[in-house]
């Protein structure tokens, strides 16, 4: 098989050096890709929002198949555009997509298929939004409607701070279009999941489930991020695995029932309430860098199971998973997330060995004129397998410490403090 990759980033990279072990793969291409990941897929500078682009690419050189990384192809029709060329695609048209590119969409989605959620109003004026500041209790929870990388989501303590959000996104419009509409919704409280899952449309297999670590600094402290770190599995008892499967067997089914098709990995975001887990939000993509703790775990072909998924026979595909834990810590830029600092030079990087064990992946890093360097916000992710999570996190803490660059900056606590979810 001839396989394309769209992004450019550690989730990326992971699918790549993932796909790179399929039997099945005879030529992989990523595209924009990035230097590191040159070293395993030919990267080709396609705009990978652009359908017409990437479709004459795909028909150029005969791939049969396409694995979406980021949201934003997926967002923008390109996996329409592909399907209607006749491309096997991996990842949501753009009806289906919009579970994750408008919360308002979710939010509607989620009430009509009776899935378990935060109480919320949809906002689309000002006014609107000040009678749901009136009708709710604080703390509350302000999201702007459309793609915001992270930057959407505020929690606000009390109405001053709900105030200057509104006035942030839908008059200052400080995202653009994405915060012209709001969802306003109930704060909830409880350890936050991953949930991902591979689907067809017709049947889902869940991956383990995972834990990603959002604020920038230890202890949950700071601004909230892409994601500094991940560790998977995370354990969870019958009762709460049980109401995990109730949210994608609704959402399944209100797929099908909304006539949309979904093919690729739909991924909840939890919190464990006391009254059961409740949906956050849905993406329609692997997480970041859920991805990089999670595709060394699997101890099954990739491709195959992409491929599964595209051609709506993921029922017979196998899943199967290594035992052991992995944990991914994330290293960032100084003034990540703000501004982030680039082109500092990194050290470790050319003797730094990996294997099944100790996985490194790029997420922005560049190459120019022989010499790693920074190139992003968050730079690389440190994966480790172990025989369980403490050794898996000690590994990957190891091999952090090989790596150096001016500003460096990581979480220290990934994986550190792990509760029990019963
Ligand atoms: P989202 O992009 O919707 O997943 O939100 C990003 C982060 O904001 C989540 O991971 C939570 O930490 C927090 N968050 C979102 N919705 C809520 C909510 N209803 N209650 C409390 N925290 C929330
Ligand atoms: N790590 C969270 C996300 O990918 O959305």
């Amino acid at each position: 098989m001839k396989i394309l990759i769209l992004g450019s980033g550690g989730r990326e990279h992971a699918l790549v050096w993932k796909a790179a072990q399929s039997r099945l793969v005879q030529k992989l291409y990523c595209a924009p890709g990035s230097d590191a990941i040159s070293d395993l897929a030919e990267c080709i500078p396609l705009d990978c929002c652009d359908g017409t682009e990437v479709a004459g690419f795909c028909a150029e050189k005969c791939v049969d198949l396409v694995i979406v990384g980021p949201e934003r192809p997926l967002a923008s029709g390109v996996v329409d555009v592909l399907r209607r060329a006749g491309v096997r695609v991996f990842g949501p048209g753009q009806a289906a997509a919009k579970l994750e590119s408008s919360k308002a969409f979710a939010k509607r989605f989620m009430a009509r298929h009776r899935i378990p959620t935060a109480h919320g109003l949809v906002c689309a004026t000002l006014e609107q939004a000040a009678a749901a500041l009136e009708a709710m209790k604080f703390p509350l929870v302000v999201k702007a409607d459309g793609l915001a990388a992270g930057k959407g989501v505020r929690v606000c303590q009390d109405r001053e701070e709900a105030e200057e959000t509104i006035e942030d996104f839908m008059r200052l419009k400080t995202l653009q279009a994405a915060g012209q509409t709001v969802v306003i919704e109930e704060c909830l409280s409880g350890p936050e999941l991953s949930a991902l899952a591979l689907t067809d449309g017709k049947t889902y297999k869940l991956l383990p489930h995972s834990r990603d670590y959002k604020r920038l600094l230890d202890g949950d402290k700071g601004p909230n991020t892409g994601g500094m770190g991940a560790f998977a599995p995370v354990d969870v008892g019958p009762q709460v695995q049980q109401a995990i499967q109730a949210v994608f067997d609704a959402a399944l089914a209100g797929l099908r029932a909304d006539g949309l098709d979904y093919r690729g990995v739909l991924y909840a975001g939890l919190m464990l309430t006391a009254q059961g887990p409740k949906v956050l939000e849905f993406n329609c993509r692997f997480g970041d860098p859920e991805a990089q703790a999670l595709l060394p775990l699997l101890d099954c072909d990739i491709a195959a199971l992409a491929l599964a998924c595209a051609d709506g026979r993921l029922g017979s595909a196998e899943l199967k998973v290594r035992p052991g834990a992995c944990v991914c810590v994330s290293i960032a830029s100084e003034n990540y997330p703000r501004a982030p600092m680039t082109g500092r030079p990194i050290t470790g990087l050319e003797d730094f060995s990996t294997g099944a064990d100790l996985m490194l992946f790029h997420a922005g890093t560049a190459h120019p004129a022989g010499r790693w360097a920074t190139a992003g916000g968050r730079v690389l992710g440190v994966t480790a397998w172990g025989p369980d999570t403490t050794a898996a996190r000690h590994r990957a803490y190891e091999g952090v410490s090989r790596i150096r660059f001016n500003g460096m900056h990581y979480r220290r606590d990934i994986a550190g403090e792990i509760l029990a979810i019963r």
